[in-house]
């Protein structure tokens, strides 16, 4: 298919690096325009463009852009057909967002996203640690594969999502409608915790919506405590820790 990928950070990058190796024709954007991008899109066999030109003939756009920049997309996915799927993988953090009053009011992130951008959206890949998106993708059917949450209206655009979603090294568990996306959000079982797609399924369906902002901020407040960015297993442990509830996790497997 044809996708333009905006946003060439470390998850766009690396859905673009995948989706590439695929075979499908993957255009590659971000904010400071395709000369800063030739050498990442060279080596992965995308092509480099500005941010309109990889959304202009797309059959899919992925939004994976810092959360606070989404609505600097809106002109940019305007130009795209009125067919397109848009997949969206951002997260809401106000302590390196800034303030998003609706958001912060309970605004579900995905409708807010959508509003934005003017599209319908589905949202898959956020609810993943970088370093484990970049490290831990592997064969379908192999051992443990994780898992991710894909949610969105259009059954064809999700059934779109997921396959990508396997394409990239893990298994797509449905998550249901953009209205409940809440429940892969930044402070619920399901996010960040590296579990299978059994596993997965059971911490969407444990989600509460009325404690998770609080454990979001509690497992912020650890992670702030630490120097620096901590190394991927320890965000993991933070993220197990504060947002698994007893009997929805992998504590046996702690270490994988
Ligand atoms: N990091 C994680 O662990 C993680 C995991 C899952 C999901 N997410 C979410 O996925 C999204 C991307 O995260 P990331 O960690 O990959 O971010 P990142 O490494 O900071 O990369 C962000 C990318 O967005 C580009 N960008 C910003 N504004 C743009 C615009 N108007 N048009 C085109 N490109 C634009 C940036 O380009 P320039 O550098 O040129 O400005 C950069 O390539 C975020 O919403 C994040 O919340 C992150």
């Amino acid at each position: 298919m044809r996708i333009g990928v905006l946003g060439a950070g470390r998850i766009g990058g690396t859905i673009a690096r995948r989706l590439s190796a695929d075979g499908h024709a993957v255009t590659l954007a971000n904010s400071r325009g395709p000369e800063t991008l030739r050498d990442l899109a060279e080596e992965i066999g995308a092509t480099a463009a500005h941010a309109a030109e990889a959304a202009e003939d797309a059959q899919v756009v992925i939004t994976s852009v810092p959360f606070p920049r989404v609505p600097s997309l809106r002109e940019v996915i305007s130009r795209a057909p009125q067919d397109v799927i848009v997949i969206d993988t951002s997260n809401y953090f106000s302590f390196k967002d800034g303030l998003i009053q609706a958001v912060e009011d309970g605004r579900v992130e995905s409708e807010w996203v959508q509003e934005q951008l003017g599209r319908p959206i589905v949202k898959a890949w956020n609810n993943t640690l970088a370093g484990s998106f970049m490290t831990k993708a592997s064969p379908p059917g192999a051992p443990g594969r994780i898992a991710l949450a894909v949610s969105g209206d259009d059954p064809q655009a999700k059934a779109t999502a997921m396959r990508f979603v396997d394409t990239t090294g893990f298994d797509p568990v449905d998550a249901g409608p953009i209205a409940d996306s809440w429940r892969q959000q930044p402070g619920t079982p399901a996010y960040c915790t590296d579990l299978t797609a059994d596993e997965l399924r059971k911490a969407l369906a444990a989600a509460d919506r009325s404690t998770m902002t609080e454990r979001r901020d509690r497992m912020v407040a650890e992670m702030r405590q630490h120097e620096g960015m901590p190394a991927n297993e320890e965000l993991l442990r933070l993220s197990r820790k504060h947002y698994l509830e007893p009997g929805t996790g992998p504590s046996r497997r702690l270490g994988r």
